[in-house]
């Protein structure tokens, strides 16, 4: 993707959403927390910002997303939304906004889409939470769902673990995306999954998938920001590409052409990290277009006896 912005011409929507699914025009989705990235990710042209909980971690330097607030939440997803004004974003519910009562994860979604701006929520959990999530939907907000590694709740099962490996594992998260689907989600992240159960879930479910971690048989794809800019340094999964050192010598190429515009000392200076950053996450945009990522090098494997049990799975078709 050149440098030049590639404005998309307006928001995506659910419509959208759902026709990329039957073209099979993969969804790039990416995480901001803050107005200069948010900026970024709009000129490039995202389909959609999601304001993570992962924010709490990667902007707000907590260990885990538990301690993240609902009041911190949304002073970072208003910042992205000053960023990115024209982009479709999705605020992320924490630990605590929506699990305790309907009522609770209606009136939190609200804050979301009043305070904020934002056009959607999501919330992590299948069946256990289906009942909060169609309250959120009927409320008319758009939510999406999340399963698969869902870090909230990582501790219960064992820590941060891919999931749907076993035919357990696939069949319990097939039953859950279908309860959100009924529930009334528009669609549904899966996190920290191989391919092809991933894939099965996305080819019988009527609403788009996306994943993260969760291979090139799903409907788009979402990255962490801070992975892709190699922001974040405690912690980075392997499925997560750093697109800096391939983007390095363009940016060098970039600056030693630039011409010096100072006259006023006002004019827009397209000098520095953004620059950087509209290179690194042009090329993930390209990439997820072309499906050329996540591919084999950034999916997890699955061994082919673990796969042949997948398959005998009732769901699987
Ligand atoms: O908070 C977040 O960014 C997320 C991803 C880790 C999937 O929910």
């Amino acid at each position: 993707m050149s440098i030049k912005s590639a404005l998309r011409k307006n928001k995506t929507n659910i419509l959208e959403l759902k026709k990329m699914k039957k073209d099979g025009v993969p969804v790039t989705w990416i995480t901001a927390y803050d107005y200069p990235l948010a900026y970024v990710a709009e000129q490039i042209g995202m389909d959609m910002i999601l304001v993570g909980d992962s924010g709490g971690m990667v902007q707000l330097g907590y260990q885990t997303t538990h301690p993240v607030t609902m009041d911190e939440m949304i002073v970072l997803a208003k910042a992205a939304r000053r960023g990115a004004p024209n982009t479709f974003i999705i605020g992320d519910m924490p630990q605590g906004a929506y699990e305790p009562s309907e009522r609770d994860a209606v009136m939190n979604a609200l804050r979301f889409i009043k305070e904020a701006g934002c056009d959607a929520v999501k919330c992590e959990g299948g069946r256990r939470m289906a009942s909060k999530i169609k309250a959120i939907a009927d409320a008319g907000i758009l939510v999406m769902g999340h399963l698969g590694l869902t870090p909230q709740s990582a501790s219960s099962f064992g820590g941060y673990r891919v999931q749907g490996k076993t035919k357990q594992s696939f069949d319990e998260t097939f039953e859950d995306a279908v309860a959100l689907q009924e529930a009334g989600v528009f669609g549904i992240l899966l996190e920290a999954m191989p391919s092809e159960p991933a894939g099965q879930i996305a080819k019988q479910l009527e609403v788009p998938i996306l994943g993260i971690g969760a291979g090139d048989q799903v409907d788009g794809q979402l990255v962490i920001m801070h992975d892709v800019l190699g922001l974040y340094q405690p912690f980075r999964p392997w499925f997560a590409k750093c697109y800096i050192a391939e983007v390095a010598k363009q940016f060098s190429d970039y600056l030693i052409n630039l011409e010096d515009h100072r006259k006023t000392g006002r004019e827009e200076r397209k000098d520095g990290l953004l620059v950087l950053a509209q290179m690194a996450i042009g090329k993930y945009v390209e990439e997820v277009k072309d499906k050329s990522f996540p591919g084999e090098t950034y999916s997890y494997p699955i061994k082919a006896d673990e796969l042949k049990h997948i398959k005998e799975s009732k769901y699987w078709k």
